[in-house]
């Protein structure tokens, strides 16, 4: 497949990029398109045969179903069979943003889509690039993350060139996500309200709009099935052993020096680190971060580090873990499922 691409900070570039994507959708093909999360590989939700595609593309295990995005929270109904009262506020507050929110599904999506579900999650994300593209495609939009599966989710442009080039019948591109970690995938209507994936928008700001305790259910302990099918597959996996190194800055800034100091006795020749909070270690590969809130800028730049890894043929790297609410719960969410070591200090 001849994949067209699309550069839509380039204001030549913007209008028919959002008409080639949005006609491309229409024949039922595949096209990868920016959002404040992270890229999306969407098709027309209401397409069986397109929503294939998608799971053919990157290689997605068919039980775990896609979330639908629209262009307005009004459009609800195009993908919901109804919206129940808390799930209304949480709409009202929050969309558009990073947040899908589990509804009834309509009748139009079809099973292939939500993977058998009766439940659809939906999603507005605030972008405009991406409210832009949904509205001119004039029907809701299936789209899991556009990496290949088991890889970390794209959010810059040279990802998604990376991952879906000949993949994707378009490809419209936008510079890097401003949150770089998926949405919040939030369940207020079975019982207990639940957060099945942490994001962005967090527990405390859910809580505080429905009047009511929400649970995270995304922990999945033992054999239990996880509520989103998603969260128990592997993901973020970069090739290179991932060590998570979690407690006070200072501390684990010393442990990743010591480790480094006898690496190549471990075995490995590239490491590399990512450390925050004003810490600097002695490394070849370094990330610092440097934003005004750290936390905005570790969840920012996760996957991007984890892909450099392969890019750059690092063979370990230490990433500092900070415990804490909000945006650093899903941060260590991300983080442990691409952990296969977990230091706690
Ligand atoms: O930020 C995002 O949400 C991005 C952008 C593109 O919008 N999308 C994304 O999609 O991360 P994906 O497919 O990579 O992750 C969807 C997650 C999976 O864990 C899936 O199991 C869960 O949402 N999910 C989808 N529909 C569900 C449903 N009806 N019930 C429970 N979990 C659901
Ligand atoms: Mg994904």
């Amino acid at each position: 497949m001849k994949t067209k691409v699309y550069d839509l900070l380039n204001s030549a570039e913007y209008d028919s990029g959002i008409h080639e994507g949005s006609a491309a959708i229409r024949r039922g093909g595949i096209v990868v398109f920016p959002t404040e999360t992270v890229y999306g590989l969407g098709a027309d939700a209401y397409n069986a045969q397109a929503a294939a595609k998608v799971f053919a593309a990157k290689g997605r295990p068919d039980d775990n179903p896609l979330i639908v995005h629209i262009a307005r929270p009004e459009d609800i109904f195009l993908a919901a069979e109804s919206v129940p009262v808390d799930a209304e506020k949480l709409i009202k507050a929050f969309m558009p943003g990073p947040i899908s929110v589990i509804l009834p599904k309509n009748r139009r999506i079809p099973d292939e889509v939500t993977a058998g579900l009766p439940t659809v999650a939906v999603r507005c994300p605030s972008r405009r690039e991406a409210s832009d593209f949904i509205a001119a495609c004039g029907v809701p939009i299936a789209a899991p993350s556009a990496n290949i599966s088991h890889k970390p989710s794209p959010t810059m442009p040279e990802h998604v060139l990376t991952d879906m080039m000949d993949r994707a019948d378009v490809i419209l591109t936008a510079g890097r996500c401003s949150v770089g970690l998926e949405s919040t995938v939030v369940d207020v209507i079975s019982g207990k309200a639940c957060i099945l994936r942490p994001g962005a928008i967090s527990a405390e700001m859910i809580s505080e709009v429905i009047g009511r305790k929400v649970e995270n259910s995304y922990e999945v302990k033992g054999e239990e099935a996880p509520k989103a099918p998603g969260m128990k597959y592997a993901h973020y996996k970069p090739k290179a052993h991932v060590v998570a190194v979690h407690g006070d800055p200072a501390k684990a800034a010393e442990y990743i020096a010591v480790r480094l100091s006898g690496i190549a006795e471990e075995g490995y020749r590239n490491p590399a680190c990512a450390v925050f909070r004003g810490q600097d270690v002695d490394c070849r590969n370094k990330w610092l971060y440097n934003a005004p809130s750290d936390a905005d800028e570790a969840a920012n730049r996760l996957f991007e580090y984890l892909r450099a890894c392969d890019t750059k043929d690092i063979d370990i790297i230490f990433v500092m873990c900070e415990d804490g609410a909000g945006l650093w719960e899903a941060y260590a969410n991300r983080l442990h499922k691409a952990a296969d070591e977990m230091i706690y200090l």
